[in-house]
């Protein structure tokens, strides 16, 4: 477990659900709630808040065992556009409120993150969301939340895998409170998953190599969401909490990272997202 800055509690793994929609999404939910997953990751530009909501009250497991996130869409950072997209969120997931809901991307050139930031900052008070973050927000977008509102975000939610590990922002997060938070844990599939010294590592702890990328980001400190659609995966990427890694095998995935590492090159510098 992590406790954010706002004195929330936030479990130290998740379950991503992009791409789980309908029927079958529903089934790979529930599966995953079986298999223990407590948080689950989801956002209104998914389209499946509806899909998550529908596999927690089929789960049969009680709501506030489960952490629930969701994002707010950049087309919606005016304030009163904010305030009724989460509460749109809501009604279609079904909960009362969020365990946390993030801004999805900066999108710095439209100047609107403070605006939405504002708007989750009342929510808070609402009590439509428990704690409120961000995702894909560099150390500037981060500042400028803290001069103008006077509050920093409880998590960071960023790109980070082995091929880009993010060293420079999981610093500036730990510097200031922020938890971090990472997407495409096993870089999407791609081929990090067939990197020679990972392959090598995980003869060596008789561990899958997703099992060892998601133990790794365990040991950075950061919460991964991997993804899966299958009950087989999801165990075994839940299954790593019986080994670890050593200071020195860290040190050496440590040095896998690229500078131009990301899966699709969404720099939230200049990539926008609405
Ligand atoms: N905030 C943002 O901007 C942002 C951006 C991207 C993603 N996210 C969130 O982060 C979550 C995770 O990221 P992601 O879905 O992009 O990528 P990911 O979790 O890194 O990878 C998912 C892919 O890996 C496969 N997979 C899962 N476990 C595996 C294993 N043990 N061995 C081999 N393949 C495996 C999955 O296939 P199967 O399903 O067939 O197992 C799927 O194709 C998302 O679902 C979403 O909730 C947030």
């Amino acid at each position: 477990m992590y406790k954010l800055n706002d004195g929330q509690k936030i479990p130290s793994f998740g379950f991503g659900t992009y791409k789980l929609n309908g029927r079958s999404g529903v089934q790979s939910i529930v599966s995953a709630i079986n298999n223990g997953y407590t948080m689950l990751d989801t956002a209104y530009n998914y389209e499946n808040e509806g899909t998550v909501g529908r596999a927690i009250a089929e789960s049969g497991i009680n709501r506030d065992q489960l952490t629930v996130t969701s994002k707010l869409p950049g087309r919606y950072y005016a304030y009163d556009d904010a305030i009724t997209a989460l509460q749109e969120s809501l009604y279609r997931a079904h909960l009362d409120y969020f365990d946390l809901y993030l801004l999805h991307w900066p999108n710095p050139k439209r100047g609107m993150y403070v605006e939405a930031w504002q708007a989750l900052i009342d929510a808070q008070k609402f009590g439509l969301v428990k704690s409120i973050g961000v995702c894909n927000f560099l150390p500037e977008h981060l500042n400028k939340l803290k001069d103008e509102t006077g509050i920093m975000p409880s998590v960071n939610q960023i790109e980070l895998h082995p091929y880009f590990n993010q060293e420079p922002m999981r610093q500036f997060d730990v510097d200031n409170g922020i938890v971090t938070m990472d997407w495409s844990p096993l870089g999407r599939a791609s081929s990090v998953l067939q990197d020679e010294l990972l392959v090598k590592l995980s003869k060596k702890y008789k561990k899958t190599v997703g099992q060892m990328i998601l133990r790794w980001e365990l040991q950075l400190n950061t919460i991964p969401i991997p993804k899966s659609a299958s009950p087989v995966r999801q165990r075994e990427n839940m299954d790593i909490f019986d080994f670890e890694i050593s200071e020195e095998d860290m040190r050496q995935i440590n040095g896998l990272t690229k500078p131009n590492g990301r899966t699709k090159n969404q720099d939230p510098a200049v990539y926008e997202e609405f």
